[in-house]
């Protein structure tokens, strides 16, 4: 029995309330599998799978685990409705989203007993996810990587915990167990942790580039619109200083590039990704310029995060990367989070 029972533990069915969030090409079968092991809850990062790759790659979890987990995916692309019966088919425990959820898609998941545990940046998104039928809240705060806000986790956090009935969990900038107790004492059910994760022994991401993330100083991972046209935390390297100066012609002929090599991958046509990049443009409020620039961010995070070039692609990180200098396995990170939020609560009791 966990001595860190939250409602987050009782919602997921978990040991410890700590989530492993989905990252593309990151969080992978054996990464989410490590996690559940270890007492947490791994979301498979599917809102970059076809629907076929999502069912692998919950087939291949259940080989390795018999604990309960979640998959990420983005309600408006094409294969969504496929990847939520997917989900269904296979008793998926709890699915996350982001950007235009569907009212629809979010009650037949609920219907099915899936809990919807959207990512959140903003308090006017977090109350608007709860309307729409989110069971709890996990709140970025702009620490953290990939697509990020602007207010950082200490201010957003606690608003919203103010703001909402359902279990909030704390996102962006949390690597160990101080962090931990912290986000409950804020009112959090729990925390949710990306680049951490990404920073371990099971994550896919090739030696060479995971070594950048050690590296890295934190005030060298900055946010920039200039992948994809929407803010994002990643490490500033060769590749990203090359594209903040490139032209406004130079930016859209790589876009052109970029997105024909990505159909080429995923089977997909150009006419489904100009699709999904329209629904994405009136959700996100995107001029047609920064959504065709949404194709250059597949071919340039891949060649970092997937084929080892870490100079020549791009590494979305939280700020936290700047504060981590070691690649534990799941189980020796989850261990040292709860003994460390253990003795903190301690330490703690000592002050009354
Ligand atoms: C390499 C990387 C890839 C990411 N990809 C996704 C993604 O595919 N879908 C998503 O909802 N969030 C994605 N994120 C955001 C994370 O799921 C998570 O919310 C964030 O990393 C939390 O902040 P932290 O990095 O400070 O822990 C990504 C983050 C990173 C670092």
């Amino acid at each position: 029995m966990s001595v860190l029972q939250t409602p987050l533990t009782q919602l997921l069915g978990c040991e410890y309330p700590v989530i492993q969030t989905a990252m593309g090409w990151v969080a992978d079968p054996n990464l989410v599998a490590a996690t559940c092991n270890a007492g947490g809850f791994g979301f498979l990062a599917g809102a970059v799978m076809t629907p076929q790759e999502v069912e692998q790659g919950i087939i291949a979890i259940k080989e390795k685990t018999n604990k309960p987990f979640g998959v990420n995916f983005h309600m408006y692309t094409p294969g969504a409705n496929d990847i939520i019966d997917t989900c269904i088919f296979h008793g998926v425990k709890a699915v996350s989203y982001s950007r235009s959820p569907s009212k629809a898609m979010i009650q037949k998941l609920k219907d099915a007993g899936i809990v919807c545990i959207p990512t959140v940046g903003a308090l006017k998104h977090a109350v608007k996810a709860v309307e729409m039928g989110a069971d709890a809240v996990v709140v970025q705060g702009g620490e953290g990587g990939g697509h990020t806000g602007s207010v950082s986790s200490s201010i957003l956090l606690p608003q919203v915990v103010d703001a909402l009935e359902v279990p909030v969990v704390a996102a962006g900038g949390f690597k160990d167990g101080r962090g931990l107790v912290a986000a409950l004492s804020y009112g959090a059910a729990g925390i949710a942790m990306g680049t951490r994760f990404l920073m371990t022994q099971e994550s896919p991401v090739p030696t060479q580039t995971k070594q950048h993330y050690v590296k890295a100083p934190t005030e060298q991972i900055i946010v920039s619109k200039k992948l994809d046209g929407m803010p994002q935390r990643m490490i500033n390297n060769p590749c990203l200083r090359e594209l903040q100066q490139t032209s406004a012609l130079g930016m859209l002929l790589l876009a052109v590039k970029n997105g024909l090599a990505f159909t080429k991958i995923t089977g997909g046509s150009l006419v489904d990704m100009l699709r999904s990049g329209w629904q994405m443009k009136q959700s996100n409020g995107l001029s047609f310029g920064q959504t065709l620039m949404a194709a250059n961010a597949p071919m340039m995070i891949q060649e970092a995060m997937v084929k080892g070039h870490p100079d020549k692609g791009i590494l979305p990180s939280g700020q936290v990367a700047g504060a981590i200098t070691d690649l534990p396995t799941g189980a020796e990170l989850m261990q040292s989070i709860i003994d460390e939020a253990q003795a903190t609560l301690n330490n703690l009791s000592t002050l009354m």
